[in-house]
């Protein structure tokens, strides 16, 4: 997951997040009675068609082993829906194709739920059939795919294969099983270098694209955008992400990056529990209050929250609609470094480098509109995303192969 290409300052297409409350769901669930939720897309039932049970109202959660996708799941769960799990774990720690991921053995932990994983890989389209054959989703949640600017780069067909090629395998089974509603991890990288700030969703996309996986993203929006302007019935939410930082309250799920991070804050966090010796901050000479790089930092439960309202409006929108999904703030390098210090209490040693080719300035979010679609705000501060992040990478400083005595595990 990782490049020679870190992202200090993080572009908004890496991808660069203290619930101040409990994991209770907190976007506004419709329930029809306790624990059971009146909503299109999230009902549960059985049927029995007289030979076998068929299964009904699930939903998809593509690469929901990962970092934003466990969140997820996570939410989901404490809002009553019942995620079905899929992941090739490429980026998730699992013991074998027969083994639960460690993000899901977690997720029981803090749950008390059993969350059902499938290890399909979304180019491997006979399986995903079989699946949909197998469960009857009302919809899916999109968020596997390879994530790394500077490994795009370097391996460009890999990106154009997976995030492009999956996305397509995933929507044919969707068409054939008459699936028509979706949850698209997109990225605030399709805005390239903004014209405008605060970015809103009217902001041109895909100009000026300096990498292939920003491109992909871009790309995937597009054809969305086409089929759900050539058929009728799709209903697809495409989520622009700024930057998720941190992790569950429980500190027992966060993000671990295989290899040197190339994200800000999980590097912080890594030198801070001295993993790694010392920050580079690429560029101090940005038009900005201090000078480094400033991007719109958004905590992860609060983006995982912003799915389950997406969800729970997709019954409202046809077609297909993009929403940003960040907090409207700006806050530059130095300013998540010295918060980080402050959540820590640890000193993160770092030195200044010079800018690197394709970094941009500045970018931070208008949120409004989801605001007014979503209902749907982010509430966690700067200070919540360090805290969380800080709970996490201390409890595990080896992230999930952290033994309970804190060492790496050798098995
Ligand atoms: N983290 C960020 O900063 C950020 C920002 C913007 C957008 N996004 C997008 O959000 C989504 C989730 O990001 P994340 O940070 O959780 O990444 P992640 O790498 O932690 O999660 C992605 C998951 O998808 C799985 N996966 C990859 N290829 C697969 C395949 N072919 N079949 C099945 N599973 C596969 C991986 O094993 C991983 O568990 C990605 O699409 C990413 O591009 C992330």
């Amino acid at each position: 997951m990782e490049g020679i290409r870190s992202d200090f300052p993080p572009s908004p297409d890496t991808d660069v997040g203290s619930p101040s409350t409990s994991s209770e769901c907190d976007v506004p669930c419709v329930f029809s009675g306790p624990k059971r939720i009146f909503h299109p897309f999230s009902s549960k039932k059985v049927k029995n068609d007289g030979k076998k049970l068929i299964m009904d109202d699930y939903i998809l959660v593509t690469g929901g082993a990962g970092y934003i996708g466990c969140h997820t799941v996570l939410e989901l769960l404490e809002c009553g829906y019942q995620p079905i799990v899929i992941d090739n774990c490429c980026n998730a720690t699992c013991d074998g194709v027969e083994s639960t991921p460690e993000s899901l053995k977690r997720i029981k932990q803090i749950t008390g739920k059993e969350v059902t994983f499938k290890y399909i890989d979304l180019l491997d389209k006979p399986r995903l059939l079989a699946l949909f054959k197998e469960f009857k989703f009302n919809a899916v949640m999109h968020f596997a795919g390879l994530k790394s600017v500077n490994e795009s780069i370097a391996k460009p067909m890999d990106y154009y294969e997976v995030n492009i090629g999956g996305t397509i395998n995933l929507v044919e089974c969707m068409k054939e099983f008459n699936v028509k509603n979706m949850v698209f991890s997109s990225s605030a990288t399709v805005y390239g270098p903004p014209v405008k700030l605060p970015v809103a969703e009217t902001h041109p996309v895909g100009k000026g694209l300096t990498n292939p996986y920003g491109k992909t993203k871009f790309f995937i929006e597009e054809i969305l955008r086409d089929l759900a302007n050539a058929e009728e019935g799709w209903r697809i939410m495409i989520l622009r992400y700024f930057n998720p930082v941190g992790s569950h309250i429980s500190g027992l799920i966060g993000e671990d990056p295989q290899g040197t991070p190339g994200n800000l804050m999980p590097y912080v966090a890594q030198v801070a529990v001295g993993r790694l010796p010392i920050l580079s901050v690429f560029g101090n000479d940005y038009k900005t209050h201090d000078g480094t790089g400033v991007r719109d930092f958004i905590h992860v439960v609060d983006l995982a929250k912003g799915h389950i309202a997406a969800l729970q409006k997709l019954s409202e929108i046809e077609g297909s609609k993009a929403i940003n999904l960040g907090t409207g703030h700006g806050y530059s390098v130095l300013d998540a470094v010295k918060a980080f210090e402050r959540a820590s209490q640890r000193d993160v040693p770092f030195k200044f480098a010079p800018r690197r080719p394709g970094d941009l300035g500045c970018v931070y979010a208008d949120p409004s509109l989801a605001e007014k679609l979503l209902n749907w705000k982010a509430s966690r501060t700067l200070d919540d995303m360090c805290v969380d992040l800080w709970r996490w990478q201390s409890k595990h400083p080896n992230g999930y192969k952290t033994e309970p005595n804190g060492n790496l595990k050798t098995s």
